[in-house]
């Protein structure tokens, strides 16, 4: 059956079909809310259910009014009205599945991989810097990857994947393949891409594999001409998890409007660099940052401690705070941290 989703206090109303969430009917209809992993453990998506019954994944069946309820995962069960957190219009998204074929793999160490895939011949991936993509798998699950590259080189993308121990595709799917192996991805999906205010300095602070985003819109400013002042800070535990550190500082050496900051936790006695908890050094350097805005992409511990400290110590501005936590998108994971995320309790232990 299909139910009318109303927006509260804004003259937006639209259809949902059977089955759909609340974020897709949007999506269709021509608007978006805020969502990052889509899969009900982020909570980017949060908003309230005014009015009407909905079934949510992870938090049971809801009847409105009610505050906190993941978007991503409601299912009306009769008309509702909904108050997201932000609404506005947005292109319709044209999303397309791909076999691509593994072009190339490197392990550049033993916990990282890049992966070159090349897109069918004559078939385009159109994406802004800083979206991901879904891995579809058997069965109906699906994995998130920030694409790497930049959008100008849409005919492949490249995905940096970090292990987690016993993942079904990281440890698993990941380790079979082999040049000539196909997967199929959709794409593009997310909400992390530079915004309009260009004369805002920007900075982008990474953990492991969350400098993939960040090596598209850096790629992308080069190719594009950017002058907008990036600043990126990029943290690890010890500094061979520094992947590319070679391209950053390349990047850095080039580009007047590019800085790079790599910082350490636990380094070895020869590291010269920067030391301690990533967004610990931008605050160090930028105690005032009321006219910035910050990226963050990675860990979640990182990127709840930094939106925290930078909002209340700091001066950053709430909505000036951008940022795709690497949650886990598989689910298995998203049902069981779903299922604590059904009381506020729950959602803070998200972050940890
Ligand atoms: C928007 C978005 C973008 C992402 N982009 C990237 C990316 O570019 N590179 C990248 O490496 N990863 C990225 N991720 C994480 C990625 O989607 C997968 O969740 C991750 O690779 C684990 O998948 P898996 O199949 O190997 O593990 P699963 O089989 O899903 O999980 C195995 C076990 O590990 C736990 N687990 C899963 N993921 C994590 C994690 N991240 N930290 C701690 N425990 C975990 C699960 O809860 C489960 O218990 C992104 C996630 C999101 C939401
Ligand atoms: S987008 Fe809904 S919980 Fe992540």
């Amino acid at each position: 059956m299909t139910f009318t989703i109303r927006v509260a206090d804004q003259d937006i109303s639209y259809d949902c079909a059977p089955n759909e969430s609340v974020l897709d009917a949007t999506e269709r209809a021509g608007y978006s809310i805020p969502y990052s992993c889509r899969k009900g453990v982020c909570a980017s998506c949060l908003g309230d259910l005014v009015a009407g019954t909905a079934f949510v994944r992870g938090q049971g069946m809801c009847t409105g009014p009610m505050q906190s309820v993941l978007l991503c995962q409601a299912r009306p069960q009769s008309d509702i009205e909904i108050s997201p957190s932000r609404i506005r219009p947005s292109e319709t998204i044209q999303r397309k599945i791909f076999t691509a074929k593994v072009r190339k793999i490197d392990r550049p160490t033993p916990t990282v991989s890049i992966i070159q895939l090349r897109l069918p011949i004559g078939r385009r991936g159109i994406f802004r810097a800083g979206q991901y993509l879904r891995v579809l798998m058997s069965g109906g699950d699906s994995r998130n990857y920030s694409m790497a590259n930049p959008p100008q080189k849409n005919d492949e993308v490249e995905l940096h994947i970090r292990r987690v121990s016993g993942g079904t595709f990281s440890e698993g799917i990941l380790t079979r393949l082999a040049p000539s192996s196909t997967l199929d991805v959709e794409l593009p999906y997310g909400e992390f891409s530079l915004s309009d205010a260009v004369d805002r300095k920007a900075i982008l602070i990474a953990t492991g594999t969350g400098f993939a985003p960040m090596k598209s819109i850096i790629e992308n400013g080069i190719k594009s001409g950017l002058t907008r002042p990036l600043h990126l800070y990029w943290g690890a535990n010890i500094e061979s998890d520094l992947y590319m550190l070679d391209l950053a500082r390349s990047w850095a050496e080039a580009h007047a409007w590019f800085t790079f900051t790599p910082v350490v936790s636990a380094p070895s006695s020869k590291w010269r660099g920067r030391t301690g908890l990533v967004h610990r050094a931008v605050q160090a350097d930028y105690p005032d940052m009321s006219e910035l805005e910050v990226y963050a992409c990675g860990a979640p511990v990182m990127i709840e401690a930094a939106r925290h400290d930078l909002c209340s110590e700091s001066g950053l501005t709430n909505d000036a705070f951008f940022s795709d936590a690497f949650v886990p998108s598989g689910d298995r994971g998203a049902d069981r941290l779903a299922a604590a995320a059904a009381t506020a309790k729950g959602y803070a232990a998200l972050s940890t």
